[in-house]
């Protein structure tokens, strides 16, 4: 546990062709706060858009706080080009005995559709194996989000199945898509 502690709680900097994923900062909060009160964003995630910035400064402390405690917690995604926070990605849990984990991502509606979670799901999977050594990682999605089994498919990951109605999210049921990928799995 002292390993993925160790590397939680100094989260390192990682760049794509086209992005930053750094560790979540207060100074967010006023771009967080842009997607994460769009409800067309928080839809398919189990957490309801924020509806004031107050909400957004709240979750931005109890990240930060998780990082100082060296828990598994997720990146801020940021522009290259503007330094813009647009959307987190990162681990949910990680599982030190088996070494395996799950990821969870979401993206501000303005930049959906241009290959970026794909770009930046890469990269924190190359993360996964390379840095903290995990042998399986794992990501679900609802059933009526296909947009994120299409992400998740383009970087190798391999779908399991279905497990029904494993959710109940903002009043409905969910059934949820399974997709993982191995460490002796081809990366794409
Ligand atoms: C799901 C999400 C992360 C995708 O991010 P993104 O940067 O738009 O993803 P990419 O552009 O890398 O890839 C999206 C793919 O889904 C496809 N897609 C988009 N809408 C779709 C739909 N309604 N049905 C099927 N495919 C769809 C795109 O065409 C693209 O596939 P392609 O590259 O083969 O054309 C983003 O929409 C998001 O953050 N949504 C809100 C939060 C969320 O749902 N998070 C995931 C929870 S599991």
């Amino acid at each position: 546990m002292q390993f993925f502690q160790g590397i939680f709680s100094h989260l390192p900097t990682l760049e794509t062709d086209r992005l930053i994923l750094r560790p979540m900062k207060m100074s967010d909060a006023r771009d967080m706060y842009a997607y994460a009160s769009d409800r067309e964003v928080s839809r398919h995630v189990l957490w309801d858009a924020h509806t004031s910035i107050f909400q957004t400064r709240r979750f931005l402390r109890a990240a930060i706080r998780q990082y100082r405690q060296g828990l598994p917690g997720s990146f801020a995604i940021a522009l290259k080009e503007s330094g813009r926070m647009i959307g987190t990605i990162g681990f949910m849990w990680v599982n030190v005995d088996h070494q395996s984990a799950e990821v969870g991502y979401s993206l501000s509606r303005d930049y959906w559709n241009q290959g970026l979670m794909t770009e930046a799901l890469r990269r924190v999977i190359a993360f996964g194996f390379d840095d903290l050594r995990l042998n399986r990682i794992e990501a679900q999605h609802d059933t009526e989000n296909p947009a994120s089994g299409k992400v998740m498919a383009h970087v190798g990951m391999i779908y399991e199945g279905v497990m029904r109605q494993r959710l109940k999210n903002k009043g409905r049921f969910v059934d949820v898509a399974c997709y993982a990928i191995l460490r002796s799995d081809p990366r794409l």
